[in-house]
C-alpha cells in the first residue's frame, strides 16, 4: 500500500524543508523525508548554526581574556571556561532551531517521514525506517534535496574521534593543545578560529597557494594578516598526503615545495570541501544524470533526466550555501506550480563568520579584470567610521565596484564588523540592479556601521565625505 502526494521532499535541511513548506503553501499535499529525528539537515544540526553559536561563545571569551574589555573600562577577574557549559549552550540553540522547523511543518500541514528515502520509481519513493520496515509514498513530484556530506583527501581516513570533520569539532571535549586543520575554506577558517580563542594552538594546512581565492583579492589580504594575527598558523602551498592517530596524538604528513615534511598535534580537523549525497538513493538507477564529480545535472528548472524529478542545494552544481539552497527549493517547487520561480545567481553572498567577518556578493575585482569589464571602486575604512569606534571594531573596510559607464553595482565586498549584516544591502542593491550613486544618496542612519557602505559608495563617485 502507498500513501499519494502531490510533492514528497527527500531531504530536511534548509533547501528541502523550506520547498516543503512553500509547497504547502502553495495548496500541495506535501511529505519530507528525513533520515534523522532532529529536522533542519546539516545547516542546523551540525552546519551553520552550532558553528555560529560557538564562534559566538568562543568570542566573548576571547574578549575576555585577551584584555580588550580593559579598553572599556571593564576590569574582570580570572576568566575561565565552562567547555561542557558552552557546548550545551549551542546544543540547546541548535534544539531550539530543529524543534521550531517541525513546528513549521505541523503549522504548514506538511507531513515528516522519518527515514532514508529512495527513489524506486518515477514518483515512488520507498522510506527505510530504522528497525527494517520500510514505506512505500508516491507524487507527481519529487524534490531532490539531500544536500553534501565532507569529502576526505587521499591518505586521510576519518576515525570520528581524532581524525574528523567539523561534525567532531563542533563538540571536542576538552579544548585541544594543538589542532591541525586541513583546508583554509569556509570550516577551516571558522572551526579553526573558534579553537584558537579557546586556546589552542591552531596550524592550517592549505593546498592552494592564493589564500581563499574565491573573494576579492583585496579583502582576502586583508583576512590573511588579520587571522594570521590572532595566531592562527597557516601554512599556503602545502600537500596534505596523510594522517594517522596515535593513542592521543596525531601526525599529519605534508608535502611542502617537493619536500616531505610532518606535524604532530592533539586533533586533526578535515575541512576540504564536501560533496553532493546522493549515494543509497537510487537516483541514478532510476536514470538522474550525474555529472562527473557527483552532481546531480538540472536544466534551468531545476529538473533532471528523470521526468517528475527535481533537485536542488548542495545536491546540484553552485557553491554549497543554505541560502542557496532555499532559494533554489522555493523556485523548484514554484515553477511546479507553473509559477516563474527564479533565482538571480549573481546575487547570492557568500560569508565567513570569523572575526572580522568576511562578505561579498557580486563579481570581485579579480574576476572583472579578468573579464575585461571597465569598472570603478570605492572603498571606506570602518576606522573612519563613529559607530565602529564607539564599538572599538574598526578593523576592515567595504569595498564596492561599479560599472565604468553605467555606474551599475557589480560586487560588494565588505571585511569587518557585522559584515555578514551589511552584505544584504549588496545583494539587494544588486538584485534592483542598483547604481554605486543610488547607494551613495540613500539615507544611512547615523551612526551607523552602515554609513561605511554609503562613504564607499561616495567613493566609487569620487566624492567621499569623511575621508
Ligand atoms: P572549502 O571548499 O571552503 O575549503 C576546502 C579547502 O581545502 C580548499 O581551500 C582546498 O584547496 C583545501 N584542500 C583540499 N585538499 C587539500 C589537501 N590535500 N591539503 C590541503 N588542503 C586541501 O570547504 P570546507 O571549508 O570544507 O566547507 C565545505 C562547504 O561547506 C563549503 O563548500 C562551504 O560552502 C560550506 N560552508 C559554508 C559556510 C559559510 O557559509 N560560512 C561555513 C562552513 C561551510
Amino acid at each position: 500500500m502507498s500513501t499519494t502526494y502531490d510533492l514528497i521532499v527527500i531531504g530536511a535541511g534548509p533547501g528541502g524543508y523550506v520547498a516543503a513548506i512553500r509547497g504547502a503553501q502553495l495548496g500541495m499535499k506535501v511529505a519530507c523525508i528525513d533520515e534523522n529525528a532532529e529536522l533542519g539537515g546539516t545547516c542546523l544540526r551540525v552546519g551553520c548554526i552550532p558553528s555560529k553559536a560557538l564562534l559566538e561563545s568562543s568570542e566573548r571569551y576571547y574578549e575576555a581574556r585577551k584584555g580588550s574589555l580593559a579598553e572599556h573600562g571593564i576590569g574582570v577577574g580570572e576568566v575561565t571556561l565552562d567547555l561542557a557549559a558552552l557546548l550545551a549552550r549551542k546544543d540547546k540553540v541548535v534544539k531550539q532551531l530543529t524543534s521550531g522547523v517541525a513546528f513549521l511543518f505541523k503549522k504548514n500541514g506538511v507531513t515528516p517521514y522519518r527515514g532514508r528515502g529512495r527513489l524506486v520509481a518515477s514518483g515512488r519513493v520507498e522510506v527505510s525506517v530504522a528497525g527494517g520496515s520500510t514505506e512505500t509514498l508516491e507524487a507527481k513530484h519529487v524534490l531532490i534535496a539531500t544536500g553534501s556530506v565532507p569529502a576526505t583527501i587521499p591518505g586521510v581516513v576519518l576515525d570520528g574521534d581524532r581524525i574528523g570533520t567539523s561534525t567532531e569539532a563542533l563538540a571536542y571535549p576538552t579544548v585541544p593543545g594543538h589542532l591541525i586543520v586541513i583546508g583554509a575554506g569556509y570550516i577551516g577558517l571558522e572551526m579553526g578560529s573558534v579553537w584558537a580563542r579557546l586556546g589552542s594552538q591552531v596550524t592550517v594546512l592549505e593546498y592552494l597557494k592564493e589564500f581563499l581565492p574565491a573573494v576579492d583579492a583585496e579583502i582576502a589580504k586583508l583576512a590573511q594578516r588579520a587571522f594570521t594575527k590572532q595566531g592562527l598558523e597557516l601554512q599556503l602551498g602545502v600537500k596534505v598526503t596523510g594522517a594517522s592517530a596515535q593513542g592521543e596524538r596525531v601526525t599529519v604528513t605534508y608535502e611542502d615545495d617537493g619536500q616531505q615534511k610532518s606535524v604532530e598535534g592533539d586533533r586533526v580537523l578535515v575541512a576540504t570541501g564536501r560533496r553532493p549525497n546522493t549515494e543509497g538513493l537510487g537516483a541514478r538507477e532510476l536514470g538522474v544524470k550525474l555529472d562527473k564529480r557527483g552532481f546531480i545535472e538540472v536544466d534551468e528548472h531545476y529538473r533532471t533526466a528523470v521526468s517528475g524529478v527535481w533537485a536542488i542545494g548542495d545536491v546540484i552544481p553552485g557553491p554549497m550555501l543554505a541560502h542557496k539552497a532555499e532559494e533554489e527549493g522555493v523556485a523548484a517547487v514554484e515553477l511546479m506550480a507553473g509559477l516563474p520561480g527564479h533565482v538571480n545567481y549573481d546575487a547570492i553572498p557568500g560569508i565567513i563568520y570569523t572575526h572580522p567577518e568576511v562578505a561579498g556578493v557580486g563579481k570581485t575585482e579579480q574576476q572583472l579584470k579578468s573579464e575585461g569589464v571597465p569598472y570603478k571602486k570605492g572603498t571606506f575604512p570602518f576606522a573612519a567610521n563613529g559607530r565602529a569606534k564607539a564599538m572599538a571594531d574598526t578593523e576592515g573596510l567595504v569595498k564596492i565596484l561599479a560599472h565604468a559607464e553605467t555606474d551599475r553595482i557589480l560586487g560588494f565586498h565588505v571585511i569587518g564588523p557585522h559584515a555578514s549584516d551589511l552584505a544584504a544591502e549588496g545583494a539587494v542593491a544588486i538584485e534592483f540592479s542598483a547604481s554605486a550613486e543610488d547607494l551613495a544618496r540613500s539615507v544611512h542612519a547615523h551612526p551607523t556601521l552602515s554609513e561605511v557602505v554609503k562613504e564607499a559608495a561616495l567613493a566609487a563617485g569620487g566624492r567621499v565625505i569623511h575621508m
